[in-house]
């Protein structure tokens, strides 16, 4: 077996250093302005940070087991980890969970006021788009990565998932709507994490349809455990205030199930993700045990 944290560490550092070289050369170009340099220092603060980059490391991954170079995939693993930033940005605001530490510091409207942390969440949220369009892949790959991150974080997906999210804390929601709202607003974007590494791969058949299947299941248990953390969890190891959820009297898996039926339930998806690498063999073994680490997380 692969030792999951030193790869997964890897590919943190490897897309860190990517992501500062990145956002350095591509927000220094512009003709600057008070508006423009609000805008970098703000979306630096909340994207060049100690995120886990689960995201990343999937996307990175997923190439290279679809036969790619996994620095192919680094755009791609850029553009969705900007994406997932803005959502976190919007999802702390005070018309959302309210949140005032993300990341190990303040939220970024604590830092820079309610309009500016919306505005940075929009500007990070179009400069997704703009890595895609101007990275080094053909054209058919930036069309089809476009898709799969725009209907990913969209009104059908992550956005969707959100605005049930929201609708869960007036209206008590039963098992099978906390189950499509984790779907969406989390496992939609952990989906299409693993879609863009095959995408830069150039692969599009069965390896792209395992690398969905794994990643979806994946993706709604990292909910459930989040849920479990925000119960269980120390706010120091998250970086995060725990408690936010029955602070905001949200439905969740945690308060519809209970902490050990929940735990149970993440544990048997994620052994049902795993059986969807079978098609990679022992080459997937970094994300076998990344699944079930990512169940065992303390953040
Ligand atoms: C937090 O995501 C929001 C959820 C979808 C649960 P992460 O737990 O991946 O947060 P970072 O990226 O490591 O900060
Ligand atoms: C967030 O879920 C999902 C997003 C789309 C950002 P949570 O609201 O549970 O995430 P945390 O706990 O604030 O990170
Ligand atoms: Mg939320
Ligand atoms: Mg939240
Ligand atoms: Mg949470």
């Amino acid at each position: 077996m692969a030792d999951y944290k030193s790869r997964l560490s890897f590919y943190a550092d490897e897309f860190n250093a990517y992501a500062e070289a990145q956002t350095e050369s591509l927000l220094s170009k512009e003709p600057s302005s008070f508006g423009s340099e609000l805008m970098v220092e703000a979306m630096k603060y909340s994207l060049i940070t100690s995120g886990k980059r689960i995201r990343p490391a999937l996307c990175l991954e997923f190439c290279r087991l679809c036969s790619g170079d996994y620095r192919q995939a680094m755009p791609l693993a850029l553009a969705v980890e900007t994406v997932h930033t803005y959502s976190l940005i919007h999802d702390d605001l005070p018309c959302m969970d309210d949140d005032d530490y993300r990341r190990g510091k303040l939220s970024s409207h604590k830092k820079f006021g309610y309009a500016n942390a919306l505005l940075a969440g929009d500007a990070l949220l179009t400069l997704a788009f703009e890595i895609i369009a101007s990275c080094d892949l053909d054209d058919g790959k930036k069309v089809r990565a476009a898709k799969i991150l725009s209907s990913a974080a969209g009104y059908r997906g992550m956005v969707a998932g959100q605005v049930m999210d929201l609708r869960n804390e007036s209206v008590k929601a039963d098992l099978e709507c906390v189950e499509l709202t984790d779907e969406l607003k989390t496992g939609e974007m952990i989906r299409a994490s693993g879609l863009l590494g095959c995408a830069a791969a150039g692969e599009y058949g069965e390896k792209a349809d395992a690398a969905e299947s794994f990643c979806g299941k994946i993706g709604l248990a990292f909910q459930i455990v989040d849920d479990i953390l925000d119960v269980e969890g120390s706010s120091e190891e998250l970086g995060k205030a725990v408690g936010s959820d029955e602070k905001n009297d949200k439905s969740t898996y945690v308060s519809l199930l209970g902490v050990e039926k929940a735990k149970a339930l993440a544990l048997s998806l994620t052994d049902d993700a795993v059986k969807a690498l079978d098609v990679f063999g022992s080459e997937a073994d970094f994300l076998r045990e990344l699944a079930y680490g990512l169940v065992e997380r303390k953040k």
